[in-house]
């Protein structure tokens, strides 16, 4: 418990909250779903189509493929690079599971590097040290929103025949020097989990690319290795975005860029008010546009922090606590502490302030005072 005196009750601040959103476009989804449930069509079909056509031309890409989870959307794009036993495929250290996970489950090793200390993305100046002859794909992570510095990293990859997969799955409607993340490789993998920037009401994801020999390998391998039915080309997978979940989407997709700016808004006023404190907010970096998935700032005494914050009804978010070549599942890779020493750090300060585009500029201003006022004891 914190000694400071905890402040007059007031209504709690959730880290985020689904349902006003859904207050606000309630009349939109349903007329979208309505079109779906009389239809008859619950899987593939035109409404799955229609909202392909628009993420791809949002992302800027040729195509979109709607797969059923971010995780199966990096693992099918990997799968469709040809990525297979015996292969090594480079993220960075810090990031979801899943990430790595996709890897894995093609029986591929994920190789990890350290991050930036300013932007907590991929360190593109560490990548080459890890390429081997066994390398196939460098798999950067846009992490919280901000996109990885991808000329440097396209660079290197060029140099070595490498394919590029951008793990997008923090960062839809980001800008990386005027192009959208999801156009910046040669796949770009999405998860549409509920709370994401662009998010489903349910699991579901998609690739984008504008490869379209990579586009047809991986909608094969999305429905059981058909190109038609009944003849199974390769071992394939049940990995379709359902059409619901794509009406939903479709209706989502005509606001992000709304919410995006709300998000940008909210940031830009954390910014303002947590100036002078021991903690580091998040920095855009130059030619781009964060989209604040996270608000994810680095405060010294964080755990403190976090407590002291909920004695005053403000939820906070501690995640990737542990980077992930030091969970237990990664221990026969033989990392040990010491080796990310960026992202270890990082991982030991980082906290999430609630952040969602129906975020109010007085609950800011609350979470804010309450950062301000846990430091001032804090001096004491
Ligand atoms: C960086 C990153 N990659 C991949 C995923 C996996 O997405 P999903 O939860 O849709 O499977 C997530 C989702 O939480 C993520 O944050």
């Amino acid at each position: 418990m914190s000694k400071i005196a905890p402040s007059a009750p007031a209504d709690p601040i959730p880290a985020e909250d689904l349902t006003r959103q859904y207050a606000q476009i309630r009349a939109e989804i349903h007329a979208a779903i309505d079109r779906v449930l009389p239809s008859g069509k619950y899987t593939l079909g035109p409404v799955l189509e229609e909202f392909e056509h628009q993420f791809a031309a949002y992302c800027g890409t040729t195509s979109a493929i709607g797969i059923s989870s971010g995780t199966a959307a990096l693992q099918l794009a990997l799968a469709g690079m040809g990525v297979g036993p015996g292969d090594e495929v480079i993220t960075q250290a810090n990031t979801y599971v899943a990430t790595a996970f996709a890897v894995s489950y093609l029986g591929a090793t994920p190789v990890f590097v350290d991050v930036d200390a300013k932007y907590g993305n991929l360190d593109v100046g560490a990548l080459e040290a890890r390429i081997t002859p066994r390398t196939r794909v460098i798999l950067p992570v846009h992490l919280y929103g901000q996109p990885v510095d991808m000329d440097p990293l396209r660079k290197v990859a060029d140099r070595h025949g490498l394919k590029v997969l951008e793990d997008a799955s923090h960062a839809h409607g980001a800008v990386y020097k005027g192009r959208r993340t999801g156009s910046l490789g040669d796949a770009a993998a999405f998860s549409f989990y509920p709370s994401k920037v662009l998010g489903a009401y349910g699991d579901a994801g998609s690739i984008v690319t504008s490869d379209p020999g990579l586009e047809h390998r991986i909608r094969v391998l999305r429905y059981m290795g058909q190109e038609v039915k009944h003849t199974h080309l390769v071992i394939g997978y049940q990995e379709r975005l359902d059409p619901l979940q794509a009406a939903v989407l479709g209706v989502k997709l005509r606001h992000l860029d709304t919410w995006i700016e709300q998000r940008r808004a909210i940031a830009r006023r954390y910014g303002e008010l947590l100036k002078g404190l021991p903690l580091r907010i998040p920095a855009e970096a130059p030619d781009c546009r964060h989209v604040y998935y996270l608000y994810t700032i680095h405060a010294e005494r964080r755990d403190e922090l976090a407590t002291f914050l909920a004695e005053q009804g403000i939820g906070s978010q501690l995640i990737y606590r542990t980077p992930v070549p030091l969970q237990p599942c990664y221990e026969h890779l033989g990392y040990k502490p010491g080796d990310f020493p960026v992202a270890e750090r990082l991982a030991g300060e980082l906290l999430n302030l609630p952040m969602f585009p129906e975020l109010r500029l007085d609950e800011v201003e609350r979470v804010a005072a309450a950062v301000r006022a846990f430091y001032a004891g804090a001096r004491r």
